[in-house]
């Protein structure tokens, strides 16, 4: 699992949001750390269990926000987040089975949705906020 950089083009211009997204990509890194280590199942899940739960956080401050500024495609965003969270505790629970996914499968999924969401999602949604004075 290589190790996610934090780039400059991941800065959507709102500052609280950039924090949260920044501690999403650590805890990817601890995540591929974890797996590249080969600790066990419930160090694993447990990894996972945490990003989901900081996932959930972090999305309600971004609906806060797109409903405090009125931002047009904010159901369709949340939309994206639900699914994200379904996408996740079906993950967590076939590999907690043993199904047929494996640890680097879940990794992918989970750094291949995050950065798409924050370059694409994300970046709309920060140029309305900023647009609307948020900082
Ligand atoms: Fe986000
Ligand atoms: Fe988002």
């Amino acid at each position: 699992m290589e190790t996610v950089l934090w780039a400059s083009e991941l800065e959507i211009g709102v500052k609280s949001i950039d924090e949260q997204h920044r501690r999403l990509v650590g805890m990817l890194n601890t995540l591929g750390k974890a797996i590249g280590e080969n600790h066990g199942k419930d160090a694993i899940m447990g990894i996972v269990e945490e990003m989901k739960h900081y996932a959930v956080y972090h999305f309600k401050t971004e609906e806060e926000a797109m409903e405090a500024k009125d931002y047009q495609k904010r159901s369709q965003h949340k939309q994206e987040h639900d699914a994200f969270i379904e996408q996740v505790l079906d993950a967590a629970e076939a590999l907690e089975s043993g199904g047929n996914i494996t640890p680097e499968q879940v990794w992918a999924f989970l750094y291949k949705w995050l950065v798409e969401h924050i370059l694409e999602s994300d970046k709309a949604m920060g140029t309305h906020l900023v647009a609307q004075g948020m900082q």
